[in-house]
């Protein structure tokens, strides 16, 4: 990659973003009729129309901002055979058969990826490296054995234990070395995808906010504007899905990962992907310059439960003392960003049709930290189930799957998501209003109501209620996001209350007239159109 960092970054962007221009697409202000209509214009999106296009199929992509804007721009982009859960975790969850598919189907991800490259010769910084799983000295002795004797009865018969991996400024100790993953620039393969589409007479909509979906024989899309794209069949890539009340949502939990790129010495950090074993864990990437004297070190970790920490600054700092710590040599920080990343109860996406609707309405999501490759396996296999073609991961990856031997962490993570409905006798006192700091957000309460207040950096406060519209929890303000966050399943809104991330489809709603008298405010109140 070639890149000049002119200036160093202290909001929330990621290095993709702020060097890959993705192409211009149109809103949707027609009624279309379709084959297949995705909702999601992110890798798992675009990699499913991909493929169907390729099938002969018409496909129509409707994204609620730009193409990339959501996850895809904010991944590290480990496309991987070694997974962020343990393959002897895997063989618990799904047994020895289910762990050996999971390998199998992300092998394949990653050969699907190398193959759609070169056909369409997409020029997205691909390299082929070595990834490396070292032990934190906090993690239980045995855990890379336990981990090399799985991922070997998983058919992985490559990795292998290494006695460091190739780190100079650190000896991680032995670590488990996975031979030839995969890394590449995720926007400059995602704009690849959408321009190939585009060639081939795929559509791609964005700006286009989706509200409803309906499967069965007459299935339809129906976005905000009231536009209806009737489809035969319909995919949700959404990170999380937006069509899906209750299911999926108790299945898997939305965390926030933080991610620093760095600059350091040119060649001073070996190629390669490495990972430690904490919880949560660190994960490395070093880009490359091709011209500069600095390579650009990426290093992300922190996670937490999205919506529960009020100091995310503080992940940010930790992520921080870790890498300078680990690379003496790293200097200023170019870029910082965070993610949101879906952690499933058993380890594996979900993959396939929607639980509880119509068989012609299918999800992607559950992306476990392995997003990238999740998604191709995502789209591979929709695509399979959409050409009505067997596909053997159909069961593995079902989005209906109940595996009983998670059930210590489904309850586990569901009990923390009934706690967050305590936050309902919570809150700052009305009268605290005027401390919020300009550019900040902060929740109060006003007798049993709860109010999200922002002041913008003019001092203009705007209300919204902090009631998150999926099932009811109160949002939490993200000071590094600027967004208001649920901490139940994930939604998040920006400071104006507009819906960034589902699974609400909708925002949040403005203060009703008689709490707006109660605060007997002199100051203006936002009420712009959202
Ligand atoms: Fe479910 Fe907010 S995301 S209640």
């Amino acid at each position: 990659m070639d890149f000049e960092i002119e200036q160093m970054q202290t909001e929330s962007l990621s290095l993709w973003m702020d060097t890959v221009e993705m192409p211009g697409n149109p809103t949707l202000t027609e009624n279309l009729k379709t084959d297949v209509c995705i909702v999601g214009g992110g890798l798992g999106g675009l990699t499913t129309a991909y493929l169907l296009m390729k099938e002969g199929k018409s496909v129509c992509v409707l994204e609620d901002s730009e193409i990339g804007s959501g996850q895809t721009g904010r991944t590290t982009a480990h496309f991987v055979t070694a997974l962020d859960d343990r393959y002897f975790d895997l063989e618990k969850y799904h047994g020895e058969s289910g762990a050996r598919l999971a390998a199998e189907s992300h092998r394949a991800a990653l050969e699907e990826v190398e193959n759609i490259i070169a056909k369409e010769k997409i020029e997205c910084d691909l390299e082929y490296v070595d990834g490396f799983l070292f032990a934190a000295a906090e993690s239980p002795p045995g855990v890379l054995n336990d981990e090399l004797l799985a991922a070997h009865r998983a058919g992985l018969s490559e990795v292998n234990m290494v006695s460091r991996a190739p780190l100079e400024s650190f000896n991680t100790g032995p670590a488990l070395c996975f031979p030839r993953q995969l890394q590449l620039n995720p926007l400059k393969y995602l704009k690849g995808l959408a321009e190939c589409l585009l060639k081939n007479g795929g559509k791609i909509y964005t700006n286009t906010h989706v509200l409803e979906v309906h499967g069965g024989k007459d299935a339809f899309v129906k976005t905000k504007n009231g536009n209806i794209v009737k489809a035969q069949s319909i995919v949700v890539a959404t990170n999380t899905p937006i069509n899906n009340l209750f299911a999926i949502h108790t299945k898997q939990a939305a965390y926030r990962t933080y991610v620093i790129a760095l600059l350091v010495p040119r060649g001073h950090v070996a190629k390669g992907l490495y990972w430690d074993t904490l919880d949560p864990y660190h994960y490395v990437r070093v880009e490359s310059s091709k011209s500069g004297t600095d390579d650009i070190l990426i290093v992300g970790g922190e996670d937490h439960k999205t919506g529960q920490n009020n100091k995310p600054e503080e992940s940010f700092s930790r992520l921080e003392k870790w890498t300078r710590e680990k690379f003496p040599l790293a200097k200023k920080i170019a870029y910082r960003w965070s993610g949101q990343v879906m952690e499933p109860v058993d380890g594996l996406g979900f993959l396939g049709h929607n639980p509880m609707d119509r068989n012609n309405v299918y999800v992607i999501t559950g992306d476990s930290g392995n997003g990238m490759t999740h998604c191709t396996i995502g789209g591979l296999l929709i695509a399979d189930q959409i050409m009505d073609i067997k596909n053997p991961w159909e069961r593995l990856y079902s989005p209906s799957r109940i595996s009983l031997r998670a059930t210590g962490t489904y309850l586990r993570e569901n009990a923390n998501m009934a706690a967050q409905f305590g936050d309902w006798f919570t809150g700052k006192q009305l009268e605290e209003l005027e401390d919020i700091s300009p550019g900040e957000g902060a929740v109060f309460r006003n007798g049993l109501k709860q109010v999200a207040a922002y002041k913008s950096k003019e001092g203009i406060l705007d209300l919204r209620s902090a009631v998150c519209p999926h099932l009811g929890c109160v949002v939490s303000w993200n000071s590094v996001e600027k967004s208001w966050d649920c901490p139940c399943h994930g939604s998040r809104f920006n400071c104006h209350g507009k819906v960034l991330e589902g699974p609400a489809v909708t925002d949040l709603k403005k203060v009703a007239e008689p709490v707006l008298n109660n605060l007997s405010l002199e100051r203006k109140v936002v009420y712009e159109n959202l």
